[in-house]
């Protein structure tokens, strides 16, 4: 058995439990130890409380000094694209000087230039790009990542992107439907190939799809068939959608069960009333809408609403070249107006609910998996309050010291 103790904590902060996500008030609910201990056990954690509380432990148990740390859940980034080779730096430059996302993606820059990049790239390199980028991520505090596919839209890149994330610890999304790759005349035709060629064995490694539903990527028909399709191969199911303009992705993650829609920086009062009666989770991605300029989401309205919030990076190389979720919780209560501890919970247990993992990651409580940052700093908040700071001094995941590079 493998015992450690954090000892003497100055705060531990972790998100109310719950069976399903928080919602509403209970979002709000974070519950803080000040003096605390947390006890490690295999991987796990087995107790937490006050230090005065803590009973005499028998055995061999490693102990870590806490004084003047914060512990928080592990962070758990549920949007990324982390899979990608190349950069997009001089698209970035070009949007410095006024070009707009949606102009550079639809003259076969944007996304299609990351696909040729990704394209070009062998398995091996796609493996070091991605281990690379969860290095960043670790040393933000994220300790679960999950990473969509979507920049290969052909067989072998799409499947070697899926192995590369499966090899660098990430869950797995298989993006098949990103956008429509060139040698194909139009989403319909594109689809037929994704559904026959690559959905067999992509949905024997993914554990969800994702589908971009937009003006010049693909429409709520189409995205239903792709779904549908995928659904039945038993994966579940995540969309992009209400981006830049609502094409009806929220009636259709619905309809569909999905398990989110992310983005959501134009949805109206209709969309925010239809998720928040809905089991399908709102993704809120405020790094995507602050990188590209575009309006924030309507996160408060959501959250009062009574919808199922989580936030996440959206980390890719052109629309939010960000790994850092206490940016994001940062974003969160400077743009969005959630409270730190509404973002905390959004980016823990909220977010590992998205992922299908709520009942395992996103909580420093009994029986969840022992995933926890030690902030630098004598109160949890610090991670929104101080902005781009690097707070994050120590980590565990699985109750093992990681190596932060
Ligand atoms: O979530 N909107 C579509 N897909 C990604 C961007 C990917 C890219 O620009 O490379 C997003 O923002
Ligand atoms: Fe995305």
């Amino acid at each position: 058995m493998s015992r450690l103790l954090l000892r003497d904590l100055a705060q531990l902060a972790t998100p109310a439990g719950s069976p399903a996500p928080l919602r509403g008030d209970a979002l709000d609910e974070v519950e803080v130890i000040e003096d605390a201990y947390v006890l490690c056990e295999d991987g796990r954690t087995v107790a937490a409380g006050r230090m005065r509380d803590l009973e005499r432990l028998d055995g061999d148990v490693v102990e870590l000094d806490g004084r003047g740390l914060s512990a928080v859940p592990g962070f758990v980034d549920c949007h990324t694209h982390a899979c990608f080779a190349g950069d997009r730096l001089e698209e970035f430059s070009l949007r410095a000087g006024g070009a707009t996302y949606e102009e550079l993606h639809a003259t076969g820059g944007g996304i299609l230039s990351t696909v040729r990049t990704t394209r070009a790239a062998s398995a091996e390199e796609l493996e070091t790009a991605v281990s690379r980028h969860r290095g960043w991520m670790l040393r933000a505090g994220t300790t679960t990542f999950e990473a969509k596919s979507g920049y290969g839209l052909d067989r072998e890149t799409e499947l070697a992107q899926l192995r590369a994330i499966e090899a660098a610890g990430g869950i797995p999304t298989w993006l098949g439907a990103h956008a429509v790759p060139p040698e194909f005349s139009d989403a319909d035709t594109y689809l037929d190939f994704a559904i026959a060629e690559v959905l067999p064995e992509a949905a024997r490694i993914a554990t969800a799809a994702d589908v971009f539903v937009e003006n010049g990527a693909f429409d709520a028909r189409q995205a239903r068939r792709y779904l549908s399709a995928c659904r039945d191969a038993g994966l579940s199911l995540r969309i992009h959608g209400d981006q830049f303009t609502e094409q009806g992705a929220v009636p259709l993650a619905i309809e569909l069960d999905a398990r989110s829609v992310d983005h959501l920086e134009v949805t109206g009062p209709e969309g925010v009333r239809a998720l928040a009666a809905s089991d399908v989770s709102a993704v809120l991605l405020p790094a995507s809408a602050l990188f590209l300029d575009r309006p924030m989401p309507p996160a408060r309205a959501l959250v009062d609403a009574g919808a199922a919030v989580a936030l996440a990076t959206d980390f890719n190389p052109g629309s939010a070249f960000c790994e850092s979720l206490p940016l994001v919780c940062s974003l969160a209560a400077t743009q969005l107006k959630l409270s730190p501890a509404e973002a905390l919970a959004a980016s823990t247990v909220n977010a590992a609910h998205v992922l299908g993992l709520g009942d395992r990651k996103g909580r420093i409580a009994p029986g969840y998996d022992a995933d926890i940052v030690l902030l630098d700093a004598p109160d949890w908040r610090y991670l929104a309050y101080h902005l781009g700071h690097d707070h994050v001094s120590t980590i565990l995941v699985g109750g093992r010291l990681a190596e932060l590079p």
